[in-house]
């Protein structure tokens, strides 16, 4: 029986955690730092995601068989390196990989070099020349912080004023630290996310699903990490997840390994269906969060098998999927993305799961005084399962309804685009 670590301390840990709880080869479950809810599924260990250096001493001495990293930060910070330099085995991209995430520049030039099919583009480091650039063409124009912002660090502006404002943010202001600017073309159409298991040049997709990036109802508000999910999404055909796995997922994997920096672990492609063909937004170099707590519900494999086979680089199992089909509602604290308060009360949790079909993953909790509190921008996820994504649909917010909490908003218009 098999020790296992993940790394992380949100709903993708929660639902990772999950996940590896139904498998049949782990008996110890260890996730750092891990949150109040993950604590009922693992033994939450004290350590932040980016000690790099202390995680790997704590794998070590606790005979952990397998580590997986759920957070950007960590693979961008090395953490899959160190482990495997010290001969761990680890489930997630190197440094050098995790660039397709951490540099928009990076993936940006890496689909121009391989032909893949994405937004035009033009990166600055210079505010007066982004500026003139900006000027010259049309809006709404997309700007993109060249490195980690937690899903923030994209602004579409309708006006100039609004683009003069954020490339001072991004470019003068070092809002989110020293950087550049991609400026891109603004395509149009409904966005999916595709994630794969990457191994080298062995890809094995995942099921579909699709968030909801703006922060409120129909589709307004600040860019988010993500509002809410579904899986699978009726609306993307068949065709075009062929040409998706084809023309984007299979070539990028194939690309990295041109490049010297070959792919290992979650390859989330953030892919959008435009009037001329599907092209690339994003991509990711993990688990998308909230997409994972609608994916792995539904994933009926062993998941140690599927996180084995790429550390080791052996044959993919098969990767079977439920038809059973899945929705979920964040709710988040009043201010996300903005600034936020923390520690105010959850309770109502155990009266909102009273229907086994409901799941609700933790995205920022922690545990006070024998309850739950709030302890992040995105709060919960509250997920339900069903045979039709209305059914699904229904079941999570009548749960969402039954969670109590004074500081807690959510948008209750997820899955519009299929129901
Ligand atoms: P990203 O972090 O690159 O995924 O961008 C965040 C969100 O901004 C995406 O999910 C899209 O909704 C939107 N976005 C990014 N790039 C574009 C684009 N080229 N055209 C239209 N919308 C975009
Ligand atoms: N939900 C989008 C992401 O994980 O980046």
């Amino acid at each position: 029986m098999k020790k296992v670590l993940v790394i992380g301390g949100g709903g993708r840990e929660h639902a990772i955690v999950d996940a590896l709880s139904r498998s049949e080869k782990v008996s110890k479950i260890y996730c750092a730092p891990g949150n109040a809810g993950i604590a009922a599924q693992a033994e939450c260990v004290p350590l932040k995601e980016t000690q790099v250096e202390e995680l790997k001493a704590f794998a070590l001495e606790n005979g952990i068989d397998l580590t997986a990293v759920g957070p950007e930060v960590a693979l961008a910070a090395g953490v899959a390196d160190v482990f495997s330099e010290a001969g761990l085995r680890v489930f997630g991209p190197s440094k050098a990989a995790a660039a397709i995430e951490s540099s928009k520049d990076f993936a940006k030039r890496l689909m121009a070099k391989y032909d893949i099919p994405t937004a035009a583009f033009e990166t600055f480091e210079d505010y007066g020349e982004a500026l003139e650039y900006v000027r010259k063409g049309t809006f709404p124009v997309v700007l993109k912080y060249d490195g980690l912002a937690a899903g923030k660090g994209v602004v579409i502006p309708e006006t100039m004023e609004e683009a003069e404002e954020a490339l001072k943010d991004m470019l003068l202001d070092d809002k989110f630290g020293k950087g550049k600017v991609v400026v891109e073309e603004f395509l149009t159409g409904p966005e999916f996310s595709f994630m794969c298991f990457v191994d080298g040049t062995q890809v094995t997709p995942m099921t579909l699903s699709q968030d909801h990036k703006r922060a409120f109802e129909g589709d307004k508000g600040p860019n988010t990490g993500g509002m809410g999910a579904y899986s699978p999404v009726p609306i993307i055909t068949e065709e075009d997840i062929e040409y998706s796995l084809e023309h984007i997922m299979k070539p990028v994997a194939a690309a990295m390994v041109s490049e010297g920096c070959p792919f290992k672990g979650v390859l989330y492609g953030g892919l959008m269906k435009t009037p001329s063909g599907v092209k690339v937004i994003e991509f990711n170099c993990r688990f998308g969060d909230p997409e994972t707590e609608v994916v792995l519900p539904r994933l009926e494999s062993d998941i140690y098998d599927i996180f084995s086979a790429v550390a080791d680089g052996t044959p993919m199992p098969d990767v079977k999927w439920s038809a059973k089909v899945t929705m979920g509602f964040v709710m988040a604290s009043n201010g996300y993305p903005g600034s936020y308060d923390k520690g105010h009360a959850v309770t109502g949790l155990e009266n909102a799961l009273s229907d086994p079909s409901v799941r609700i993953y933790h995205m920022g909790t922690a545990a006070k005084d024998g309850g739950i509190v709030t302890s992040g921008g995105r709060v919960l996820m509250v997920v339900g399962t069903a045979d039709t994504l209305q059914q699904a649909h229904d079941k999570a917010l009548d749960a969402v309804g039954k969670v109590e909490c004074d500081n807690l908003f959510y948008r209750s218009d997820i899955g519009w685009r299929v129901l």
